[in-house]
């Protein structure tokens, strides 16, 4: 007889390899979210430890505000972009890149603004909500590398019209980038599974994706340490468990 822990242990050994025989037949799409990047070091916006609980997002990451005071707004974005530009991959993303780069994802669709997919080498990436790693001017729309301008009195102005810079990153009351929407759009319509990584999914238009997916006939595997709303709507397959250590193991069952 096993005991309940092994019982458990060998159910998600199951459900590993049953992912991993779902992801080799055909080309997934991956979505992902704020829980991916947590091993990173940087903190989701919900739940214990999240940023939601620091500060109010209608107040700092909404369109409105950030116009009527930027400097105000910049506190809680300078906090973030001084987490993500150290931020390194973790084995969450570096086993996606490898995934890709092994013929078995045809893109990444993130709601996350840290780049850190981009810096593990996938290649495939669409920025749903933009990201933070470029500033742009809200008066003449163009944009900087962040790296390239003083962060030290804020707001950070525009070199070349003085007016306010603002994260890249889409605020709440700002539409969600047309290509980005479009091209995921698209991703979805085709793919047979998608694979859903560390999101709440409940943020809109995004939080639809999977729902299309799964309209259109395909499979959702999704891994959350905890269940979200999709887990007993639209997931075919939950693997229970952090990013980081579920997605290596697919990797190691794919190879
Ligand atoms: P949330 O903070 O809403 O959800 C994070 C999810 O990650 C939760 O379901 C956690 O259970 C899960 N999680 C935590 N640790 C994990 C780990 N180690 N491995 C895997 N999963 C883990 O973040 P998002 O769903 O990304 O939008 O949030 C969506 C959007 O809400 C963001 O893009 C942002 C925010 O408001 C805008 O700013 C427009």
């Amino acid at each position: 007889m096993f005991s309940q822990e092994e019982g458990q242990e060998l159910v998600f050994r199951k459900n590993i390899k049953e992912a991993a025989e779902r992801i080799r037949n055909t080309k997934a799409v991956v979505l992902t979210g704020s829980g991916i990047s947590v091993a990173s070091g940087i903190m989701p916006f919900r739940g214990k430890g999240g940023l939601w609980e620091k500060y109010d997002p209608e107040e700092m990451a909404s369109i409105h505000t950030f116009r009527r005071n930027p400097r105000a707004a910049w506190v809680m974005h300078k906090e973030i972009y001084d987490v993500v530009k150290e931020a390194l991959p973790n084995p969450a993303h570096l086993s996606l890149a490898r995934m890709e780069a092994m013929g078995y994802i045809s893109s990444i669709i993130t709601q996350n603004v840290d780049g850190l997919h981009q810096k593990a080498g996938s290649k495939t990436v669409i920025e749903f909500h933009g990201n933070i790693i470029k500033l742009i001017c809200l008066d003449c729309s163009k944009l900087y590398p962040a790296v390239e301008i003083d962060l030290g009195s804020l707001p950070p102005l525009c070199p070349a019209c003085k007016g306010v810079l603002k994260p890249d990153a889409v605020f709440f009351g700002e539409p969600i980038p047309r290509e980005a929407l479009d091209r995921s759009q698209e991703e979805v319509q085709q793919c047979q599974v998608m694979l859903v990584v560390g999101t709440s999914a409940v943020v809109e238009p995004v939080a639809s994706l999977p729902r299309l997916a799964k309209n259109r006939g395909a499979d959702i595997i999704e891994i959350n340490p905890q269940p979200s709303q999709l887990t007993s709507s639209v997931t075919t397959l939950f693997l229970q468990g952090k990013a980081e250590e579920v997605l290596p193991k697919v990797l190691e069952e794919l190879n």
